[in-house]
């Protein structure tokens, strides 16, 4: 249950001046007000540690605007977006700049409310300080409605998650608080529900007597940007894996639910984590790999590796690069591997779930000139390509009997439908207290039961990690997860 919605209210941003907020979710909140759908009386706090002030942040985030999205003729709606903004200088660690907050939230200007959303985009390793000073400051309960939003990772392994959720649970209701894990809000990732579930065609498939394995990859040119400080101790298992990766996993693994429900589509999730192997000590070696990126090029420019980036500690050993295999041991998944890979500065931009069929159970065609036929794929992909992909053998026009695999490609949006950036989709549901897409406890906590004897392993093996040259898909090396021969990673649609 959401509590029920009170305008006016303020919306603070911690971390305002951050990657995230510029990235993602000042042009989510701007394409909101754009399309009509911030409530009159919503007003923004910006809180970031720059000496700014009310007119500097807003030719900010003018600026940031132009820069990214700003569409002709939307003039006004920027002046607008702006006028809802102020902006706090203050410090996370410190209680006074938290006073400050309160008095500003006090303003008839901020519209004399008591309805707060916090939002965390900080670092992980500063939430807490933030949380324990909203409660010094007495932020943590004010009169009238009040959420935190918290962004991933949750924690940076399964005891500090537990902390820091208990530490939540001080001064704020389950009910209040929303664990962001932005790849629920992508549409491709919603419409995996929809076309699982609302098509009888796939689902009598959708198992271990079909499906020989399953691949999610998600794969960025990008390296990691200006966030040594975050990244070089928080590495691509934390980052992407631990996190996103297992989402599209569960979302592709999971049962039906009963309703189209906040808390029944996440037991739904939660029995798949339950589900999944533990990983034992003596085969993380067979189930995981993880490797960081050398220099080397992408699409043509040289960039560097990342242990030049700056502000990444010298002989790093942080991976860039994570490849896991897991074992889902369920009815319906039993003995069909689920192969994960993510990585920065690979050769492409691309995430995809594809699921390989089995071989048919007789090889028919085993006498033409075809010495194997290539088995079914379906492919899924998430981004930036939003597709369907069915491949399937088809008899070749001719005399003999050969055959060649056959692709039908769905399209998921129409050329005249905009794409929606997954922020715009969260952000108005933390407005609207809708927590359907965001992330309970337990799915967190299982998660991170999955990735711990990983972590665990990894923190004692301090003394060397394999590389990949930038702009390749990753280390050979990564190829030992697979279980038979004919498994290779499946790079393009
Ligand atoms: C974030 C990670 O959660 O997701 C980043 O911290 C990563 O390292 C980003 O680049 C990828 O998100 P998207 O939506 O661009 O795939």
């Amino acid at each position: 249950m959401s509590e029920t919605v009170m305008y006016p209210c303020n919306f603070v941003i911690f971390g305002a001046t951050g990657n995230l907020a510029s990235n993602k979710l000042i042009p989510a909140l701007y394409r909101l007000e754009q399309a009509k759908r911030l409530p009159e009386n919503l007003t923004f706090i910006a809180f970031g540690r720059r000496v700014w002030d009310d007119k500097m942040w807003r030719e900010h985030v003018m600026a940031l605007l132009h820069d990214k999205i700003l569409d002709r003729g939307a003039e006004d709606v920027c002046a607008r977006f702006v006028a809802r903004f102020n902006y706090l200088q203050g410090e996370l660690g410190e209680v006074e700049s938290y006073q400050r907050l309160k008095e500003d939230l006090g303003k008839p200007k901020a519209g004399v409310c008591s309805n707060v959303i916090f939002y965390l985009a900080i670092k992980p390793t500063d939430f807490s300080s933030v949380i324990k000073n909203l409660d010094k400051s007495g932020l943590s309960k004010p009169r009238g409605m009040h959420r935190i939003v918290v962004e991933k990772p949750f924690g940076e392994d399964i005891e500090s998650a537990q902390y820091l959720n208990e530490l939540l649970h001080r001064h704020f209701d389950e009910q209040q608080i929303f664990r962001i894990d932005h790849y629920l809000g992508k549409e491709t990732v919603q419409n995996l529900l929809v076309f699982r579930f609302a098509n009888t065609l796939i689902e009598p498939l959708w198992n271990r007597n079909f499906i020989d394995h399953v691949q999610i990859t998600v794969a960025e040119t990008v390296g990691i940007e200006n966030r040594a400080d975050y990244y070089d101790k928080s590495g691509a298992l934390r980052d992407m894996l631990q996190n996103h990766l297992m989402q599209l996993l569960t979302v592709v693994a999971m049962e039906p639910p009963p309703a189209l429900e906040a808390d029944a589509l996440r037991d739904e999730k939660v029995k798949v984590l339950r589900s999944i192997r533990p990983i034992p000590r003596r085969s993380v070696h067979a189930h995981a790999f993880r490797a960081q990126y050398a220099p080397g090029a992408i699409e043509g420019a040289a960039v560097q590796g990342y242990q030049q980036e700056s502000g990444v500690e010298p002989n790093s050993i942080t991976e860039t690069f994570v490849a896991a295999k897991f074992y889902i041991d369920n009815w319906r998944w039993r003995g069909v591997p689920f192969y994960l890979r993510t990585g920065k500065r690979l050769a492409d931009q691309t995430s995809m779930i594809a699921l390989r069929f089995r071989h048919p159970p007789q090889q028919l065609f085993r006498e033409t000139p075809l010495e194997t036929i290539d088995p079914n794929w379906i492919v899924l992909s998430i981004q930036p390509e939003e597709s369907m992909r069915m491949e399937i053998q088809v008899k070749q026009p001719g005399l003999d009997m050969d055959t060649r695999m056959m692709q039908l490609n769905a399209s998921y949006r129409q050329t005249h439908e905009a794409p929606l950036d997954a922020y715009e989709t969260l952000l108005l549901d933390v407005i609207e207290g809708d927590r359907t897409l965001f992330i309970r406890f337990d799915e967190v906590e299982w998660a991170w039961r999955v990735v711990d004897p990983i972590i665990k392993y990894w923190a004692q093996e301090r003394d060397f990690i394999h590389t990949y040259r930038a702009g390749s898909w990753g280390p050979q090396e990564a190829n030992r997860l697979f279980d038979s021969e004919d498994q290779e990673w499946r790079n393009a649609l």
